[in-house]
């Protein structure tokens, strides 16, 4: 061994009162590997993890990869292969600090590149006796450490921080807190964020009245049946508005889904959709020679496009064919569905197909998107081929602001002179696939779907 001092042993600033030593076996034990062992002594030492430590609960000691380095100058560092700015922290020093750990568990690497931490991923934690957490500075560690130790890396969200120090604690808070007996009273944890999928209701206490304001009335009924109900719509209403995206795996009973529904109804939320139009072009368009051509129309495309866009509560749906007896074709249609007798037998085909708005060219479709949404639409092709480079995400944050028109292609495709009116290409979907030909009614509900989900 070369460390210089033992490494578990901690430093001078370190209070033997709140650091145990492994005597104890508590339920969790934390080794920091850091080069920064003073970062540590506020956030451990005070509130609950202080008493944590106290009841014997969890444990931490330290190891800074500094100790092992044989230089006068301690170094623990050195230029990247390859060039470019900053430092890489050495295996030179980081596998004898590691190896210095006689029980490592679970080794978990803080690095932005790593798994989201997450509520599932701190009851993982916090079910482990040992953990260790390897904390990285400069522009990160030498990527063999990976190959030398099982390693699971862990960020804490999508932003860089100056070291592994402060993701650090971000994980040992969140795991601890869920070591059974560290609230003192259990139901707390069971009723936080994210312990049911949700975010957590709002809380209120006293004075009842403050500069006017009081506390909603049901939480001083004293009826607790109420108060429960209360917070489950709260909680479901503050995830619908703030994070919708959690909802999709979040466990809603029917009585949620039917109060949700309503609730939306009531509070006349604004649906991102209806920023987005859709574009069905017959002409032009590619054939399977790739030459220039017009096609007829598909019955299908129409009924399942116009269904998908009054489901997604859509802006618009346009088709648009240059040749009249397709046009007169699609008036036939619609006013069959609209109309005449279709529209007797079944109303909801109705209000679908009245989505529907013909048009003879994408000019033509241009003008109406403008007049309806109030503003030229922003344009963007869609394709099956790998030529696209824009992603849902970026189509969905245009919709906060801008009416969004998707070009949709029949037959082999949108013809090059309509794909270059557009700003950008929609990226296909299923692009690792080879077979990703999808009907274009199938790959627009696809494509709507993943741009506004269930609930934008
Ligand atoms: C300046 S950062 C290095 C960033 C790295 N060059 C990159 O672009 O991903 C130094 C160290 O901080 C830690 N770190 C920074 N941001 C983090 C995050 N979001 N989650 C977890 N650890 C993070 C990691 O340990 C990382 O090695």
């Amino acid at each position: 061994m070369r460390a210089r001092r033992s490494s578990l042993r901690p430093p001078a600033f370190w209070t033997s009162t709140w650091v145990n030593d492994l005597t104890a076996r508590p339920i969790v034990h934390f080794t920091i590997v850091t080069l920064f062992p003073e970062f540590f002594t506020g956030p451990l030492g005070c509130g609950l993890l202080a008493r944590a430590q106290e009841r014997g609960l969890v444990s931490f000691s330290l190891v800074n990869p500094r100790d092992f380095a044989l230089d006068k100058h301690r170094t623990v560092d050195d230029r990247p292969y390859g060039g470019g700015p900053g430092m890489v922290m050495g295996l030179d020093t980081l596998v004898p600090a590691l190896e210095s750990i006689k029980d490592r568990g679970e080794t978990v690497l803080l690095a932005p590149s790593g798994q989201p931490l997450s509520h599932g991923l701190a009851q993982e934690l916090a079910r482990m006796d040992r953990v260790t957490l390897i904390c990285g500075r400069y522009e990160g560690l030498d990527a063999r450490l990976g190959e030398i130790f099982p390693l699971r890396s862990v960020s804490v969200g999508d932003f860089v921080l100056n070291g592994g120090e402060a993701a650090a604690m971000c994980v040992i808070e969140a795991a601890s807190r869920l070591i059974p007996g560290f609230m003192g009273h259990e139901e707390s944890a069971g009723e936080e964020s994210f312990s049911t999928g949700l975010l957590e209701y709002p809380h209120y206490t006293r004075p009842e009245k403050f500069q006017g304001r009081g506390v909603p009335d049901v939480l001083t009924s004293g009826d607790h049946a109420k108060i429960a109900d209360w917070r489950r719509k709260q909680a479901l209403w503050a995830t619908l508005q703030r994070r919708p995206e959690l909802l999709a795996s979040a466990r809603l009973t029917t009585q949620d889904m039917a109060w949700l529904t309503k609730e939306s109804e009531r509070q006349g939320r604004t649906r991102l959709g209806r920023n987005l139009y859709l574009a069905l072009l017959h002409h032009p368009v590619l054939n399977k020679q790739g030459q220039v051509t017009t096609v007829s129309l598909t019955n299908l495309d129409l009924h399942d496009i116009a269904r998908c866009s009054l489901a997604y509560d859509l802006g618009g749906f346009f088709v648009a064919t240059p040749l009249q007896d397709q046009q007169r074709l699609i008036s036939t249609l619609c006013g069959h569905w609209v109309e005449g007798r279709g529209r007797q037998a079944n109303p909801d085909r109705a209000n679908a197909l009245s989505m529907i708005r013909l048009a003879k060219d994408l000019e033509e479709i241009l003008a109406q998107v403008e007049e309806l949404a109030g503003k030229a639409p922003r344009i963007f092709a869609t394709s099956a081929r790998n030529v696209g480079e824009t992603g849902t995400g970026d189509i969905r944050a245009l919709l906060e602001t801008e009416p969004v028109l998707l070009l949709l292609g029949t037959a082999s495709g949108l013809a090059p002179e309509v794909m270059d009116r557009a700003e950008g290409c929609l990226r296909p979907v299923r692009f690792l696939d080879k077979d990703n030909h999808l009907s274009v009614r199938t790959a627009t509900a696809v494509m709507v779907d993943r741009i506004v989900s269930d609930t934008l």
